[in-house]
């Protein structure tokens, strides 16, 4: 699996623990940006990431934000991209399983890191249900 992350300023440290954390557990990433704490515009990177997703040069992304909420409105405008806000654990695996989620949303100013990594981990790790009722709900989001 190969993953895209991007933050702005205000996630740019836990794009930093994330990076950490896939680089422990051999997972390869590409960091999209931002690169600094330096004030910088959320739907930029949102709108790379996405990018990469929807073209297939990514299997997944994560974007990180203040709230996360900015980075996921930003990023569910482009076609194809399921991006879920979360901030416990069991939506991480709901949204897996259920929306086939393709985009992990976070708020550093919202989420503890420990609980953040959990978050991350069980994203990462939760396949998607397969099941019929779950793709036909899907295929109605693209629709
Ligand atoms: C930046 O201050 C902040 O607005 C941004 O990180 C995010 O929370 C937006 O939704």
């Amino acid at each position: 699996m190969k993953i895209a992350i991007g933050s702005d300023h205000g996630g740019f440290n836990y794009k930093n623990k994330i990076k950490e954390y896939l680089t422990s557990s051999g997972i390869v990433f590409v960091d999209a940006g931002t690169y600094s704490l330096a004030a910088c515009d959320y739907p930029e990177i949102a709108h790379k990431v996405a990018g990469m997703v929807v073209a297939g040069e990514v299997d997944r992304g994560i974007l990180i934000c203040g709230t996360g909420i900015g980075m996921s409105i930003a990023a569910n405008k482009t076609v194809g991209i399921r991006a879920a806000l979360c901030s416990d654990t069991f939506s991480a695996r709901a949204t897996r399983e259920h929306n086939d989620s393709n985009i992990l949303c976070l708020g550093e100013r919202v989420l503890g890191e420990g609980l953040m990594l959990d978050i991350v981990k069980i994203w990462l790790e939760t396949p998607f249900s397969q099941g019929e009722r779950h793709q036909k709900r899907i295929s109605m989001i693209e629709k």
